[in-house]
């Protein structure tokens, strides 16, 4: 039966509702030269997003974003309940992507737990995908600095103090398999040019 995946589930069916609500798929990207799941880590304020943007644009990636999911999913709510329950959305869309041969960016959450870090490593592996996992590294005062001059749209608890509540409980991912400390202090494109130089096949 045509447009039936392997597993029998239908795969344009699968992927659509996700397609529409977040854009997974504008960027019209040709195959993937390397697939892999690409994690960024660090306070809010750390440049994150701006990364995201880029790779997305230099790999032909895919970003999935936790916060992007949790504004469109529950609008409403900003607590820990929503936060996870955005990021179970995440790991399935991440699955499906890859399954998709996307180069996957994850996007939007600060990842500060070992816990989360490793689901994603997890998932990665169980589809043989390569895992990396950016650090951005930033000093809390000035994620803080970025927090409050910055202009786009953010959820209603993205205030400087964010960012000094988060380094309270970030977990450093020292020694973590696939993690790669990049300097969050550089300059966007000096950022965007060390991480891509640090991505496995491409140095
Ligand atoms: N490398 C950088 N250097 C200086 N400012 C940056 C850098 N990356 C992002 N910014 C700015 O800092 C703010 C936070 O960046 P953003 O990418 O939204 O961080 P995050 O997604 O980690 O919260 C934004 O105003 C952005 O323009
Ligand atoms: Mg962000």
């Amino acid at each position: 039966m045509p447009g039936v995946a392997e597993d029998g589930g239908r795969i344009g069916d699968a992927v659509s509702p996700f397609a529409s609500r977040t854009g997974y798929g504008s960027t019209h990207r040709p195959p993937a030269k390397r697939l892999m799941l690409i994690a960024l880590a660090g306070l809010p304020g750390a440049g994150k997003s701006t990364l995201a943007k880029g790779l997305q644009t230099r790999l032909h990636a895919e970003v999935v974003s936790r916060d992007t999911i949790r504004m469109a999913e529950f609008p409403e709510w900003d607590d820990r309940a929503a936060k996870r329950a955005a990021f179970e959305i995440v790991r399935l869309d991440v699955s499906l992507l890859l399954r998709t041969g996307a180069t996957v960016v994850v996007d939007g959450a600060p990842l500060s737990t070992r816990g989360e870090r490793h689901e994603l490593h997890e998932l990665a592996a169980g589809l043989g995908v390569p895992f990396v996992l950016l650090w951005l590294d930033l000093p809390p005062e000035v994620a803080a600095q970025r927090i409050a001059q910055d202009r786009h749209e953010a959820p209603p608890d993205r205030q400087p103090c964010l960012a000094h509540a988060v380094a309270g409980r970030f977990e450093p991912p020292v020694g973590e398999d696939g993690m790669v400390h990049l300097d969050a202090r550089l300059p966007a494109a000096g950022l965007l040019d060390a991480a891509v130089r640090a991505l496995p096949g491409r140095r």
